[in-house]
């Protein structure tokens, strides 16, 4: 068994792309970021300070814009998104969720240039991902980062049973096309899924995205199988875990992520290879490939 060290793949990313950063600065050109959070969730504070640190230390130009919940309507918000979009300074913009309930998550989403669009929520960048691997040029950045650990470690996905646990926008379902364009045989779970152990035992890569502590059990991985674990859940001992049962099901497996350690980074630094790339294009480096 080993371990797969997202810390570590998403350190040399983040290297790679300070690089990058480095290039563009030299032709006067600066890569921003820019994160609205209305509220005090504290999960999103922590996820937002992550990226903000991350942002900061590859080079990025990095704006944090704050609302109270009172200080925003759903009109209001989408009236803010549009100056961004035009703002020429800025070449990523990142909502981060969840947003509180009197404000209509999907009309934000749709107000996102998609051009500007880093965590490729929006219905353009999705549905560009399902023509292949050429159109996902902004990919969302937790699937993106599994794509980009099993790439560093060499691990074949063409021809492969792959197995997801989770369907919802952000990671299952995009997770699941993205490992079809790279040639996997595909099933994508649900919470309605009957004899979910069926399906997980017939995975070689299992991916896990359901926000349940140690929900995948050591009976319900195959031996040998590579283990994705993208959950971040409290356990009951008060301890950050993942969605699974690591210590009883990381000795069936060849290759296991950990949690912390595993997927967390990787999306962090996925975020920051999106608005490099989003920088690229609106900077004229490259140009966006349409169908
Ligand atoms: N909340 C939890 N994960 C995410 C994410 O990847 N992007 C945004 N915008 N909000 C989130």
């Amino acid at each position: 068994m080993q371990i797969l060290d997202g810390k570590k793949v998403s350190q040399e990313l983040a290297l790679k792309l300070q690089g990058e950063v480095a290039t563009f600065k030299a032709q006067n050109i600066h890569p921003k970021l820019t994160i609205i959070l209305v509220g005090e969730d504290p999960a999103s504070e922590s996820y937002v300070r992550s990226k903000k640190k991350l942002a900061e230390s590859v080079g990025l130009e990095f704006d944090l814009i704050r609302y109270t919940p009172e200080e925003m309507d759903t009109a209001q918000l989408i009236e803010k998104i549009q100056e961004l979009n035009n703002d020429q300074k800025v070449h990523g913009i990142l909502v981060q969720l969840p947003l509180p309930k009197h404000i209509y998550e999907p009309e934000i989403i749709k107000a996102i240039d998609p051009k500007k669009d880093v965590d490729g929520f929006t219905a353009y960048n999705l549905g560009k991902m399902f023509l292949s691997t050429d159109f996902e040029e902004l990919a969302p950045c937790t699937p993106l980062g599994v794509i980009r650990i099993l790439e560093s470690y060499n691990i074949d996905i063409l021809g492969k049973e792959a197995v997801v646990v989770g369907a919802s926008n952000i990671v299952g379902k995009p997770m699941g096309v993205m490992l079809l364009n790279r040639k996997a045989t595909v099933t994508i779970c649900n919470s309605k899924t009957r004899d979910l152990a069926a399906q997980t035992r017939r995975a070689d890569i299992l991916v896990v995205a359901v926000g349940k502590a140690k929900f995948i059990t050591a009976d319900m991985v195959k031996e040998g199988a590579v283990v994705i674990d993208v959950g971040i859940n409290r356990g009951e001992d008060g301890k950050i875990c993942g969605d699974v049962d690591f210590e009883n099901v990381a000795p069936k497996t060849s290759f296991i992520t950990p949690v912390p350690g595993g997927c967390g980074p990787m999306t962090v630094a996925c975020l920051m290879e999106n608005v490099v790339k989003a920088a690229r294009r609106l900077s004229g480096l490259t140009t966006e490939k349409t169908s």
